[in-house]
């Protein structure tokens, strides 16, 4: 996409042709699904990642490396606003247990309301009379 560079130097409406970078925010980062996924995301030039965490001292961390991090509890939608504020996509992940329904379904509200428009849910499928409970619980 073609873009303005927005310093007052460029003022004169010169053209830059610079790429619109997506803003990803990976829920879970600091676990074995989502350090992978940031992995390969950090390596993707099309996109920028924002790191999440429910730890302060994590998000600090990461924010003392120079990185984009909130701090995000599943479990707290008042977190939601300003982890999603200029997020393009979302990847959602959530423990195996009863609270991940409430986590996803707040949390993919929360995206919508912020204008969020693309978004991955971490899950899994199978056939629809597959009776084993990981599976049909989804
Ligand atoms: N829900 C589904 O549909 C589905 C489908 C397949 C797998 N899973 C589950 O996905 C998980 C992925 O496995 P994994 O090996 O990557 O897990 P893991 O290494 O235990 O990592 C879990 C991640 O979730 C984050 N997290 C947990 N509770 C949170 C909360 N309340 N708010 C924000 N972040 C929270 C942790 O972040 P911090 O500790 O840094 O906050 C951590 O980064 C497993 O629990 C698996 O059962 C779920």
């Amino acid at each position: 996409m073609l873009g303005y560079c927005p310093c007052i130097m460029c003022f004169e409406s010169k053209k830059v042709s610079r790429i619109m970078k997506a803003k990803v925010l990976v829920v879970g980062c600091t676990g074995q699904t989502g350090s992978l996924i940031v992995e390969q995301l950090e390596n993707n030039n099309l996109v920028d990642v924002r790191y999440c965490s429910r730890r302060q001292e994590q998000v600090n961390r990461w924010q003392s490396e120079g990185k984009d991090a909130v701090y995000l509890d599943l479990n707290e939608p008042r977190t939601f606003g300003i982890a999603l504020a200029g997020i393009d996509r979302l990847f959602i992940l959530t423990g195996y247990t009863v609270d991940m329904l409430l986590q996803s379904k707040t949390l993919t509200d929360a995206a919508v309301k912020a204008g969020v428009s693309h978004i991955v849910h971490w899950g899994i499928f199978a056939n629809w009379d597959c009776t084993e409970g990981h599976f049909a619980w989804h």
